[in-house]
């Protein structure tokens, strides 16, 4: 197991939201059913979860970081409800498809980057360690933020700060970037932080001046507010009736995106109210949102990346998702 360690955000309000089905086993009130950790990470989520489901369940558990996946292997190894694939959650339908499951009664997310990532410097995660600038979650494809940053062109680079980082500097670090760059390969952590630090001097309160930059990088290099909002039919197509979705996401971009996909699905007719369509014909909900949980105060305090976190929890109602597809 890895020597970085993990502490769940937001952890017993994540479970309970996915547990909806009592089942008395002796003394203990259990759940039964297909669930999905679409984020393993160091699986304080999914070890939460199995404690409270009966033996006939299953967890099927997904991460793209190979030491995430090593960790998972060892949590099957102990217990045999769980099912572990290294891949992203983009390809979560077609591989508990490709393993004869096409309902599930529970989903979770938690979104972003794990502490064990941004503890490692041999990752590239943080301005705070030195290190290569590496910066992929699955260290086994794509190209890291230091190759990308070679060849990138100065708008590029710009939009991505911008967009990802909301940096109101990005102009300024994309020209700093090109410039170093033909002195010199921009290859680890610390070359960036230096580039960002020279041009950006006015501190936000709490935050390194390179936060942005590195958050923006990193969503890029990682595709993930994409992966996020283009997976996200296949889970709602993927829960039962019933099943709940829970997602928790750290940062503004990310929770708007859950935000209006669950709205998407809890009012399809608003997506579709340009066609000309009778009142009866207006799809009808597929998803329920349920509740918006922020962690309390004392969670805070022992834990600080929970500042930011938000979890959204959302139920699958009786409506067939063909409903809304055939719009
Ligand atoms: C915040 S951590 C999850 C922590 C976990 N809940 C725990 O308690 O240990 C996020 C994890 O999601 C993984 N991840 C991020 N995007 C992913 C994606 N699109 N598909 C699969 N895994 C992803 C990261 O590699 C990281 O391990």
């Amino acid at each position: 197991m890895s020597e970085f360690k993990h502490k769940p955000v937001l952890l017993r309000e994540t479970v309970d939201t996915l547990l909806v089905r009592d089942l008395c086993v002796g003394k203990q009130y259990l759940n039964s059913g297909i669930f999905v950790d679409g984020t393993f990470g160091r699986g304080g989520h999914s070890i939460e979860l199995l404690d409270n489901l009966d033996d006939r369940s299953k967890l099927f558990v997904f991460d793209k970081d190979p030491d995430a996946i090593k960790s998972a292997n060892l949590l099957s190894l102990k217990d045999n409800r769980v099912q572990v694939i290294h891949s992203s959650f983009v390809k979560m339908k077609e591989e508990l498809l490709s393993r004869n499951i096409d309902k599930v009664d529970g989903i979770m997310l938690d979104l972003g980057v794990s502490s064990p990532q941004l503890d490692n410097p041999c990752r590239g995660f943080s301005f705070l360690h030195k290190g290569p600038l590496d910066m992929r979650m699955d260290t086994t494809r794509g190209i890291s933020v230091a190759k990308w940053l070679e060849k990138a062109d100065l708008n590029d680079i710009r939009k991505v700060i911008f967009e990802y980082g909301e940096e109101r500097f990005a102009t300024k670090i994309a020209k700093e970037i090109v410039a170093r760059r033909k002195i010199k390969p921009i290859c680890t952590t610390t070359d960036l932080v230096d580039c960002v630090s020279s041009v950006v001097h006015k501190n936000e309160k709490g935050k390194h001046p390179a936060t942005r930059t590195f958050q923006a990088l990193r969503i890029y290099i990682n595709n993930e507010l994409e992966e996020l909002s283009s997976s996200f039919p296949s889970f709602v197509e993927l829960l039962k009736p019933y099943g709940r979705l829970a997602v928790i996401s750290f940062h503004s971009l990310e929770d708007r995106i859950v935000k209006r996909m669950i709205r998407n699905f809890e009012y399809p007719s608003d997506v579709y109210h340009k066609l000309p369509l009778m009142e009866n014909e207006l799809p009808k909900s597929i998803l329920r949102s349920l509740e918006r949980v922020f962690p309390k105060d004392n969670e805070i305090l022992g834990n600080k990346r929970a500042r930011s976190a938000v979890l959204r929890v959302a139920e699958r109602t009786v409506v067939p998702f063909s409903n809304f597809l055939k719009f």
